[in-house]
């Protein structure tokens, strides 16, 4: 065999061989995005059909106290606790719309996208987003958290 095809086919066999690991590191900056969107925290079934006044349940005292976060994907609304202190937001950054993460020892909700910063009310404190998240009404009835989307 000529040296030029040898090498040739050496080359072929060399990038071929690769190939499976270049995919591999690709699928998994692909899957990378699940890791940081935030993760439906729902651990009870509850009855979600609105009330009188049209709160919506979302979750209980105790999965707030246990999370730190009640994440509502399906209603659209995160309910976070910040020393004891509750507020329900949108949870879709004003930038471009991806889900922010309750982030509890910073006292902020951060988007995974661009890394804004918001407030527990809903304040810019860091951009690219310039508006601020939506906040719900809520209220606490019993063991539930409600919350007035609409
Ligand atoms: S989508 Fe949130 S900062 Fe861009």
């Amino acid at each position: 065999m000529e040296r030029r095809k040898f090498l040739g086919w050496v080359t072929v066999g060399t990038l071929a061989s690769s190939l499976p690991a270049v995919i591999a590191a690709c699928s998994s900056n692909n899957n990378s995005s699940s890791e940081v969107n935030p993760t439906p925290s729902a651990t009870v079934e509850i009855d979600s059909t609105p009330d009188g006044e049209g709160f919506v349940a979302v979750g209980t005292n105790q999965e707030l106290e246990e999370t730190g976060y009640i994440y509502d994907r399906q209603l659209g609304v995160i309910v976070v606790s910040n020393g004891g202190t509750l507020a329900a937001l949108n949870p879709k950054c004003t930038h471009k719309g991806c889900d922010v993460v309750w982030k509890g020892n910073d006292e902020q909700l951060v988007c995974p996208c661009h890394d804004s910063k918001f407030g527990v009310d809903g304040g810019v404190l860091a951009g690219p987003a310039t508006e601020p998240l939506p906040v719900y009404e809520f209220k606490q009835e019993g063991n539930l958290i409600k919350v007035k989307v609409a």
